[in-house]
């Protein structure tokens, strides 16, 4: 759980970084209709609960540095208390209640939106606001200006706009222990429900059977969704890298390949398992989940303070070439096929990428154009695979192979801490648990 210290922490360290007379000004998410009546379940924007960790809809956080309230100034817009509403849709904390709780010096309800926006806007020099994510937003924003640059109030209009979101991302890049701490319980947590999968999977069973364990086993933890759409694809359907149809019906023999992680507390975990149904691999999946178990090892080993996600990128893919090449699945020397670039055949995604607060989380991969060296504090994925389509040019007993190993990692002084060890992967440790 974050303390509500650290939530007033960052809100400060956001502000500290803003120039002076500055206002800072982040809306929270609304809910989205899905059907007639009924919306899609509420999420929270990451950055507004990465300062806030209030989880209600239509809510603005409001921060300044301007001298004019003294050391700092935050405020809130909240949905106001309704006995109608809240019969219908649930308890409301209220502008009163938010003043405590978020330790505002001002709250203020939903309908005094446009007055505090024009208040909180009105003689600063700079105002920071992420323009072009929501259209509503956007509107409200933009009107606010405008009201300030007519007469008579021309003068007091902001002088320059910022976009908010580079020292938020940058923030939100570098994780505290606490949310650490928070990854690893959503990391534990998905690497339960994917050793729960294994053992619940059997010949015959349906793709949308295995997440129906999987989302079990999340929900009875207190994960009630998962941080993405889970991907459970079983034969040649693990080589579709984005599927979620998740219904067919898995046969003896095939690999399933399971691509799911809980969003616990807001913070996501993004697990890939492949595992044979029938709970033994063949000689022919053997091969393939070898070589990508090599390569995903081999980044794990190398990865440290200082290296690029490119450098391990380079280094899954030569593992991953001479693993073809041996297999001769990529005929041709490994060096020329490494310059030839054909592992793209075959690996078609990405090493990984930073997680957090999304799953796809936020924070620049490059530094002026330079890949960035990984630091410690960054969470990342490192997934690398290979998918040979039943329609490729291999031999036969490889085709229809999809394997992807997807761990998520800390960067720590030395080296990196496995958020999801707990989920096996080796041959051997698959095929045990899967007797069980
Ligand atoms: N589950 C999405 C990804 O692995 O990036
Ligand atoms: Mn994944
Ligand atoms: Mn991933």
């Amino acid at each position: 759980m974050i303390s509500a210290q650290e939530f007033i922490a960052r809100q400060d360290r956001l502000l500290a970084q803003c120039q002076p007379k500055s206002v800072c000004i982040i809306p929270a998410a609304s809910t989205v209709t899905r059907s007639r009546d009924t919306e899609y379940t509420f999420r929270q924007n990451s950055d507004f609960w990465y300062l806030t960790g209030f989880e209600e809809p239509n809510a603005w956080l409001i921060l300044s540095n301007h001298p004019r309230y003294g050391e700092s100034y935050r405020a809130m817009v909240v949905q106001p208390k309704d006995k109608s509403a809240e019969i219908w849709h649930g308890k409301r904390l209220g502008a009163e209640a938010a003043l405590s709780r978020f330790s505002l010096d001002e709250a203020f309800e939903l309908q005094e939106l446009e007055e505090a926006l024009l208040e909180s806007l009105q003689g600063q020099d700079n105002v920071y606001f992420a323009l072009g994510q929501v259209d509503a937003h956007d509107k409200l924003f933009t009107q606010a200006i405008t009201t300030l640059r007519e007469a008579p109030k021309e003068s007091l209009a902001p002088k320059a706009i910022h976009d908010v979101s580079p020292l938020l991302h940058e923030m939100r890049l570098f994780k505290s222990a606490c949310e650490i701490a928070t990854m690893k319980a959503a990391a534990e947590i998905s690497a339960r429900a994917h050793a729960r999968a294994m053992q619940f999977a059997k010949p015959g069973c349906y793709e949308y059977q295995l997440e129906a364990e999987i989302h079990h086993e999340f929900a009875m933890a207190g994960a009630r969704s998962p941080a993405y759409s889970s991907i459970v694809g079983s034969g040649s359907n693990a080589c579709i890298l984005h599927y979620t149809e998740n219904n067919a019906q898995v046969s003896d023999g095939d690999l399933v390949l399971i691509d799911a992680g809980a969003e616990y507390q807001g913070y996501a975990a993004d697990i890939t398992r492949t595992f044979p149904v029938n709970g033994k691999f063949s000689k022919a999946q053997r091969d393939i989940y070898s070589v990508v178990l090599r390569a995903q090892k081999a980044v794990l080993d190398a990865l440290a303070p200082g290296v690029t996600l490119s450098e391990m990128m380079v280094l899954s893919t030569e593992i991953i070439t001479e693993g073809l090449v041996e297999l001769g699945i990529l005929e041709g020397s490994v060096a020329d096929n490494l310059e030839q670039e054909n592992w793209r055949h075959f690996y078609m995604h990405g090493l990984g990428h930073f997680i957090g607060l999304d799953v796809h989380d936020v924070g620049n991969y490059k530094i002026d154009g330079e890949d960035r060296p990984l630091k410690p504090g960054m969470v990342i994925t490192v997934e690398p695979g290979v998918y040979i389509s039943d329609d490729s040019d291999v031999p036969e007993m490889y085709k229809g192979i999809g394997v992807r190993i997807e761990d998520d990692v800390v960067i720590t002084a030395t080296g990196v801490d496995i958020l999801t060890a707990d989920v096996p992967k080796e041959i051997d440790e698959i095929e045990t648990l899967m007797r069980k």
